[in-house]
């Protein structure tokens, strides 16, 4: 039996072979920790990285690899990251790890989103992960009655800052049945930053770790 772990490392192990000659941008998380771990070893290869969070960034540092701001980077080819539960269609809840506004603004200037998880994130409905919601700290309690009104049951994520200096909403109970539109009419709230719905940029390719092998669903 593979453990989690051994899964989360077979794609993080595949993922290098998507990695192209130039600048990489690099997500946030146990998985994509592992990913930066096997950068390390074709760090040659690699101009600089961008990293999702100040987390990412240190380890990449680590490694030696080179960090560059995103303002310098432009666009990128490729950006890798894990995903808190992706659906067939490429469709992700992320911010488990808080760093959900750095990844989408990352991922914004990647021309192609990999996506790199075990199978426990593959799901046909999202919403059993509590969706993260990154909010301005006085939007807090207006943001969170509106998700209410939207069916969902905000809690605030106790003891958390994010790297912007906000707070993080954490909304249980959403059955996502149209994760296009409710990642649209969650960004229309005044005071969230962003909502860790990726749907209308999901992912591209997803590799994801099964007992069977690394197995690759496209778009
Ligand atoms: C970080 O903010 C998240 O979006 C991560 O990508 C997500 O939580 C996946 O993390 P793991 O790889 O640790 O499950």
């Amino acid at each position: 039996m593979m453990t989690q772990d051994e899964l989360k490392q077979a794609v993080a192990r595949a993922a290098i072979e998507y990695v192209p000659a130039g600048i990489i941008g690099v997500g946030t998380g146990s998985t994509a920790n592992f990913f930066t771990d096997e950068l390390a070893h074709i760090k040659g290869k690699i101009e600089a990285a961008v990293a999702s969070s100040v987390a990412t960034a240190e380890r990449l540092k680590k490694h030696g690899i080179r960090v560059i701001d995103l303002n310098e980077a432009g666009e990128m080819a490729v950006y890798v990251d894990g995903a808190d539960e992706i659906t067939p269609h490429m469709a992700m809840i992320k911010g488990g790890g808080g760093a959900l506004t750095r990844e989408k603004i990352v991922a914004a200037c990647a021309r192609k989103f990999i996506c790199i998880v075990d199978q426990t994130k593959l799901v046909d409905v999202m919403g059993k992960f509590p969706l993260p919601v990154e909010v301005i700290p006085m939007a807090r309690s207006y943001v969170a009655r509106q998700l209410v009104k939207l069916g969902g049951t905000p809690v605030l994520r106790a003891g958390f800052t994010t790297d912007n200096g906000n707070v993080i909403l954490d909304v249980h109970n959403m059955n996502i049945l149209d994760p296009v539109a409710m990642e649209t009419e969650i960004n229309q709230l005044v005071g969230v930053v962003t909502v860790g719905l990726f749907a209308r940029r999901g992912a591209d390719v997803c590799l994801m770790g099964t007992p069977e092998g690394v197995q690759t669903l496209k778009r």
